[in-house]
């Protein structure tokens, strides 16, 4: 097993080089499938998400190879399954996009789910209900099967989402590119990976319009060819990054980024004190300049503040002076944090959606685990500033989406490495 040895307390200054977005990646790869031709897609993030759903689609009987550690040769025309359902599509919850990318290419998709319980607390009805209005029936098969199908092309529609979500929004846009006529998707979502997926699909022949506003309108096409194309940066791993510069008073240029995705939490970080400045792809944060103090959050769809950034923004508010309320719009569940953040000494009430958080500690260093990919990445912030030597443990959720992050740390001065042990019966025994 792996884990993460942060000695803290050094304030981070240098520059870091952000990589490509991962949820643009794990949305863009399977879209492939809808191509008729080889694609070649750059600043592919690598991360183990992205080595995940490359497997998939070889197991799927795509060619899929990687040129250089960004690059990747994606060649669909092996495919000739209708079906993803081998234990590595249950292995993440994005390989639910080859439900529309399926039913764009050939009006039918059994897609195994991402663990049963997940369908409860994550639900994909919007999903549904769009595929439906399109003409596909769908069932629960075994109770870990989706299989949704029609007997004909799909035909475009006018669909509603009750909630902006960025999952069924990506995969009605999917099932409706090869669609007959035209759909048109209202109070769609807006995230920056909305958009870059709809770039994508047009540079193939798509005709999309409107991603990135409320209403997006596809045109069905009936043939997309190969393109080169490269992603955009992350905007998460972006906002990780300014996050730990302000949490460790460093000073750090973020670069490779688009400044415009990270208005939200740029306009935050001024609000506690930093100084923000924005160049053409670059953002300085430096927080050596005065001391920062409370604010409040809400979560919200894109362009609010992005909920993927709440774990880490909340380690940088127990450091502050005074006190900050965090209000989690997205998810009903985004504080399991809060308990491993309590034994390092942070002083966070929860009470439903919001978490009250008492700044101003001084966090100390603790065994800690990563309960999951942000919360992870939220876990080494508080290490970082920590007084003495915290070890993350389950690490394998923040390996899912930030590349490099030890050699990124280190290059900004911090003290983080990462070690292998073998778990003892419960009992945690370093190796090296
Ligand atoms: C994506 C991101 C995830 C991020 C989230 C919100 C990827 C791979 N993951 O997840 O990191 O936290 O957006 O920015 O891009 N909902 C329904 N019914 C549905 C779909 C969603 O009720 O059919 C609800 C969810 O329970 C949740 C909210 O809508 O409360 C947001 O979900 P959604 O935007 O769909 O998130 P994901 O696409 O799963």
């Amino acid at each position: 097993m792996e884990k993460f040895v942060i000695n803290g307390g050094r304030a981070l200054d240098g520059d870091v080089a952000i990589s490509g977005a991962k949820n643009a990646a794990v949305a863009i790869i399977p879209a492939v499938v809808l191509c008729d031709e080889p694609c070649r897609i750059e600043n592919i993030p690598n991360i183990s998400d992205v080595t995940l759903i490359g497997r998939i689609l070889q197991e799927m009987g795509a060619e899929v190879k990687r040129i250089n550690k960004s690059t990747l040769y994606i060649d669909p025309k092996g495919i000739e399954t209708t079906s993803a359902t081998s234990d590595l599509v249950r292995g993440m919850r994005a390989s639910y996009y080859l439900l529309g990318a399926l039913l764009g290419r050939s009006h039918s998709a059994r897609v195994c789910l991402p663990g049963g319980c997940n369908f409860g607390a994550r639900p994909i009805d919007l999903h549904l209900k769009g595929f439906a209005a399109m003409g596909a029936r769908h069932e629960l098969v075994n109770g870990a099967i989706i299989d949704v199908h029609s007997d004909y092309r799909l035909k475009g529609n006018h669909i509603y989402l009750d909630f902006a979500s960025v999952g069924a929004t990506i995969n009605i846009m999917l099932a409706a590119v090869k669609a007959e006529g035209q759909t048109i998707i209202e109070n769609a979502a807006k995230e920056p990976h909305i958009v870059d997926l709809a770039n994508f699909l047009n540079s193939m022949g798509a005709q999309i319009r409107g991603a990135g506003t409320d209403t997006i309108k596809i045109r069905g096409v009936d043939f997309l060819h190969g393109v080169s194309y490269s992603i955009i940066p992350d905007q998460i791993e972006a906002g990780t990054y300014m996050c730990a510069a302000a949490a460790t008073r460093g000073r750090v240029l973020v670069k490779n980024v688009t400044p415009k995705h990270l208005e939200s939490i740029t306009a935050k970080l001024r609000e506690i004190g930093c100084e923000i400045k924005e160049f053409d792809e670059a953002v300085l944060v430096d927080a050596t300049k005065r001391p920062l103090t409370r604010c409040n959050v809400k979560t919200m769809p894109h362009p609010g503040f992005p909920t993927d950034c709440q774990p880490q923004f909340a380690v940088l508010l127990t450091t502050v002076e005074g006190t900050s309320i965090i209000n989690e719009s997205v998810w009903d569940n985004r504080y399991q944090y809060v308990s491993e953040l309590t034994l390092m000494g942070a002083h966070i009430s929860v009470e439903g959606r919001l978490a009250i958080i008492e700044g101003g500690s001084r966090l100390s260093a603790a065994p800690v685990k990563a309960s999951d990919l942000r919360a992870g990445a939220a876990m080494i912030i508080a290490g970082l500033c920590a007084d003495g030597t915290t070890e993350v443990s389950s690490i394998q959720y923040i390996e899912r989406g930030y590349e490099d992050i030890v050699e990124k740390l280190t290059n900004l001065g911090a003290d983080i490495r990462k070690v292998y042990y073998e778990d003892h019966s419960g009992e945690n025994s370093l190796r090296a």
